[in-house]
């Protein structure tokens, strides 16, 4: 049976929690992180996507560790943790696939790409084909706006993107992926699995030249800019006698 992220504060079954899978490489690799803040606690996001690269979910001892390193309670982990989307709480297949579902993709096709991407594997959101992390597992989700609506409908595969796409189009790619493929995204780095891709999350790029190399732009996204440019458009000035509001006070 696969560990879930069954969670508990009470100190008890906490202490029983075992943390040795994190090792002496992952250890230096969170003190590194944590040297990047002024303040531990800071860290905390990265090092639960580090706890991802190793274990392809935050498990308990994920968070125990998280607790232990920035001397956090394990209750302020879980309540990070808990709260945003990208930490799973299930293990993760080889390769996570966001197919987005909110309003522009829907329209577009996007809830086509996600029903047929489901019947294809078998699950559905946050479900797993195939055993987490072997390779060609997939786990799918559906997601709300990745932010492409301009070139809708999207998908991604550990968060790298697919723009355009069409359910048939889509199955084809997590059938590569099946394979033990890794198709090219449209635009970014060239395809890593879904711990590759919580490494560099965490901050640790093992490759930094081929993850800069891609095109990070699509022509859609410029368009506006260009036609700006190309009619000479530009945005106002602020006077210099604009009244601005007084800033907060410093705590
Ligand atoms: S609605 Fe799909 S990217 Fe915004």
């Amino acid at each position: 049976m696969t560990e879930q992220f069954e969670f508990t504060t009470t100190e008890e079954r906490t202490d029983a929690v075992d943390t040795s899978v994190f090792g002496e490489d992952t250890r230096a690799e969170a003190k590194q992180i944590i040297a990047r803040y002024p303040e531990s606690r800071s860290a905390l996001l990265p090092m639960l996507h580090l706890v991802q690269s190793v274990q392809g979910h935050v498990s308990p001892a994920g968070m125990k560790f998280c607790a232990e390193e920035l001397a956090l309670s394990v209750a302020e982990v879980s309540a990070v943790a808990t709260f945003y989307t990208m930490y799973k709480r299930k293990p993760c297949g080889q390769h996570l696939v966001s197919v987005c579902t909110n309003t522009m993709c829907a329209a577009l096709g996007g809830d086509a790409i996600y029903r047929t991407l489901g019947e294809h594997l078998g699950v559905g959101h946050e479900g797993t084909a195939g055993e987490p992390g072997t390779e060609g597992s997939i786990t799918l989700e559906h997601a709300e706006c990745l932010a492409a609506c301009d070139l809708a409908p999207v998908l991604q595969v550990n968060y790298e993107y697919y723009d355009n796409q069409t359910p048939e189009q889509a199955l084809e790619l997590v059938k590569a992926l099946q394979r033990g493929e890794k198709p090219a995204p449209s635009r970014g780095p060239a395809l890593s699995d879904f711990r590759g891709a919580e490494r560099q999350l965490a901050g640790f790029f093992d490759d930094l030249d081929e993850t800069v190399t891609g095109s990070s732009q699509a022509t859609e996204t410029n368009r506006g800019a260009a036609l700006a440019q190309e009619r000479g458009w530009i945005a106002p000035s602020m006077p210099d006698d604009a009244e601005l509001p007084p800033l907060p006070e410093k705590k």
